[in-house]
């Protein structure tokens, strides 16, 4: 099988690509436009793996994209570029319309026209379009997970741009027929994460002994789940999903934001002691909130596990770890960002 991974440099696509490469036969193609968030880096493992080809394309391009159908011929599609970072959405909510919108537009067209004159209507073709569970709004504390049935109710310019593009995949599997799936997952982490997300930055900037800052209050909830229980996931979807459902994906482990910032400063103290700033914790710094911040995600999985047989296998403390550990062992890759791409500084904050 030819599988066709867009936004595979990214932090989630490009455990994909590891995890196909790494796990299955197939050929991976990965067509990615190399934003600030685009890292080759994270491909290192694969780069010269003769089942691996990139090419850098902008998915809002119909020709370069309908061309690369045509040429490399996939079987199936799996859809993850995008803007991805909420902050950078209230900055400049522009690059997030097209991409996310105007782009998943542009691939579900190219897709389309590749589906049903190229490939006779294969029934055996797959679209799979990754989506987030921001889509279905803010929960208050005692909300019920949500579900797949839950009403979409998206409240940034990031989320109600991957809903938009729910609702064309949705659209275009009602209206052509095109066989597409979607997931909704919820806060990924891990190993290769771009350092402007809440867990990589809060490790960086501890091993650099500046402020950690904690949106609020802190006492926002995500749903964390391990990227490589993600991507495991996602190809389980691809392989046996139903053609035209939608399955939610988390990990479980609901935490308040604060929490976590905690928990890798009680890890950091173990591991570096002798600061002369005394314990990590005394770093912590609650600073003005981000606007519009949901208060918690959480993400009811019962149909992926019973329909499927998958559930995730981390436990979030042991992932925590293992992603500090990997920071730590990991320096030329996260530093080549802070010195070329971002430097920490705060976003988001609607300065208009
Ligand atoms: P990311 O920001 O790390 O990576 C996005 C990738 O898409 C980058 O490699 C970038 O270069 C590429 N890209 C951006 N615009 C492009 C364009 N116009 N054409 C081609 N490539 C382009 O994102 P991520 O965290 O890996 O997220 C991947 C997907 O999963 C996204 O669709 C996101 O909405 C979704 N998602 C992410 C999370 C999370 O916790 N990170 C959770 C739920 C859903
Ligand atoms: O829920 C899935 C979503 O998770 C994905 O769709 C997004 O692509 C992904 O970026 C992530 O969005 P969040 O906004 O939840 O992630 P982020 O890491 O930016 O923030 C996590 C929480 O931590 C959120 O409540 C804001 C807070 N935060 C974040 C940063 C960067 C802080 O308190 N301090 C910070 O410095």
């Amino acid at each position: 099988m030819k599988i066709l991974v867009t936004g595979g440099a990214g932090f989630i696509g490009s455990a994909l690509v590891r995890y196909l490469i790494a796990n299955t036969e197939h050929e991976v193609i990965n067509v990615d436009k190399l934003t600030y968030a685009g890292n080759l880096a994270s491909l290192s493992a694969v780069a010269n793996n003769r089942r691996y080809t990139f090419s850098k394309t902008d998915i809002c391009d119909q020709t370069l994209i309908s061309d690369l159908l045509e040429k490399q011929r996939p079987n199936v599609i799996m859809h993850l570029a995008a803007e991805s970072h909420v902050d950078r959405s209230i900055d400049g909510p522009g690059q997030f319309i097209q991409t996310n919108i105007i782009g998943t537009y542009t691939l579900l067209t190219c897709a389309h026209k590749y589906w049903a004159e190229t490939l006779a209507k294969d029934p055996t073709f797959r679209f799979l379009h990754i989506s987030t569970d921001e889509v279905y709004g803010s929960l208050s504390e005692s909300d019920d997970p949500f579900s797949e049935s839950t009403p979409y109710d998206p409240r940034s310019p990031y989320s109600a741009s991957k809903a938009s593009s729910d609702h064309l995949v949705n659209a275009w599997h009602h209206t052509y027929g095109l066989p597409t799936l979607m997931t909704n997952c919820s806060n990924n982490y891990g190993p290769y994460h771009f350092p402007e997300k809440l867990i990589p930055l809060t490790i960086l900037n501890a091993l650099a002994g500046k402020k950690l800052p904690v949106y609020g209050k802190g006492e926002n909830i995500r749903d964390w789940l391990h990227v490589e229980d993600h991507v495991a996931a996602l190809y389980k979807v691809v392989c046996r999903g139903k053609v035209g459902e939608s399955y939610n994906i988390g990990g479980g482990n609901e935490i308040k934001n604060i929490d976590i910032v905690k928990l890798i400063c009680t890890y950091m103290d173990e591991l570096y002691p002798e600061k002369t700033f005394g314990s990590h914790l005394s770093l912590i710094e609650f600073v003005k909130d981000r606007p519009g911040h949901d208060f918690r995600y959480a993400i009811d999985h019962t149909k992926i596990t019973r329909e499927l047989g998958w559930s995730p296998s981390w436990r979030f403390e042991d992932g925590l770890r293992a992603t500090i550990d990997w920071y730590i062992e990991n320096q030329s890759w996260w530093q080549a960002i802070l010195d070329k791409t971002y430097q920490g500084q705060r976003l988001g904050l609607d300065r208009k």
